[in-house]
């Protein structure tokens, strides 16, 4: 697979004041097109500024980030964002939600309904559509969020703990959910989690960062077959994969207690 978007040398500080506070540092990342790419790290280590920037929606201080071969330079279409917090317009219906990005960019409503139809039978909630957010569960919320991110089509989806808000069982369908979805649209996935089994369980590779500043501290290769069932969690490779991912963020932590920087 080709190389989908590529860091070069990124870095990224923030000014407070007399203060400089360098955030990320020479993040060099490759990810090739259809990939699952898993980001994780202590709070605060820099991962949601690494998808704001990979966004367009804030500047690196070096470096550059390149999407198919061209600079990033501002937000687009083609890059797709699902907070944590699910961030649906309470005014609108489902329906509404999902085809409002389609509305921005002047596609007719006959288009646009069209679209959200199917990616609702996608993500499982074809007899929503007329609900507004308020009266639809959490879990839900998220799957208009993820329709709705993906109704413009995005080559890459960029998802920042889309599941942080979610009881462990709805995270659990989500995850399944979000996979089955994948292997059908095989969009380039940069996923932030806190959650070391949903990134192993769900990626190709996870990324762990350093703590601040950033750093790829490690790239781990997760090569369990897929499809992946939910049941693969259990089994002892996939808890090694898991410990070992842990040990790494666990010595970023020490260290930096032992730094005394927390
Ligand atoms: N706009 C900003 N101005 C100043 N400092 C910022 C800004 N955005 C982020 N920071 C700082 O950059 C650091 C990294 O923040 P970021 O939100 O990227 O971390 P994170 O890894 O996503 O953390 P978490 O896991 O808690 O979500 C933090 O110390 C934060 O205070
Ligand atoms: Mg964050």
């Amino acid at each position: 697979m080709p190389v989908k978007l590529k860091t070069q040398g990124l870095c990224k500080s923030f000014v407070r004041g007399d203060e400089e506070l360098l955030v990320l540092e020479d993040i060099n990342l490759a990810i090739n097109e259809g990939e699952f790419v898993a980001f994780v790290g202590a709070s605060g280590c820099g991962k949601t500024t690494l998808l704001r920037i990979i966004h367009g929606l804030i500047k690196p201080t070096h470096g550059e980030i390149l999407v198919a071969g061209e600079a990033v330079q501002e937000p687009s279409p083609s890059r797709g964002f699902v907070l944590q917090e699910d961030s649906l317009l309470p005014w609108r219906s489902v329906l509404r939600n999902v085809t409002f990005g389609l509305e921005v960019q002047g596609r007719s409503t006959k288009e646009a309904d069209l679209v959200a139809f199917e990616l609702l039978k996608l993500v499982g909630l074809n007899n929503f559509e007329n609900h507004y957010p308020l009266e639809i569960s959490g879990g839900m919320r998220q799957r208009v969020n993820l329709a709705r991110a993906l109704a413009v089509d995005p080559d890459v989806l960029l998802m920042d703990e889309p599941f942080a808000s979610l009881d462990a069982q709805t995270r659990e369908v989500m995850q399944g959910e979000l996979l089955r979805i994948w292997e059908q649209s095989r969009k380039t996935v940069l996923f932030v989690t806190h959650q070391i089994d949903e990134a192993v369980y769900l990626s190709d590779r996870v990324v762990v960062l350093s703590t601040r500043p950033g750093r790829v501290k490690q790239d781990v290769t997760i090569d369990f077959p897929r499809p992946r069932d939910l049941s693969i969690k259990r089994s002892a490779a996939f808890r090694d994969r898991v410990d070992v991912i842990w040990r790494l963020i666990e010595e970023e932590v020490v260290s930096t207690v032992e730094r005394g920087d927390v």
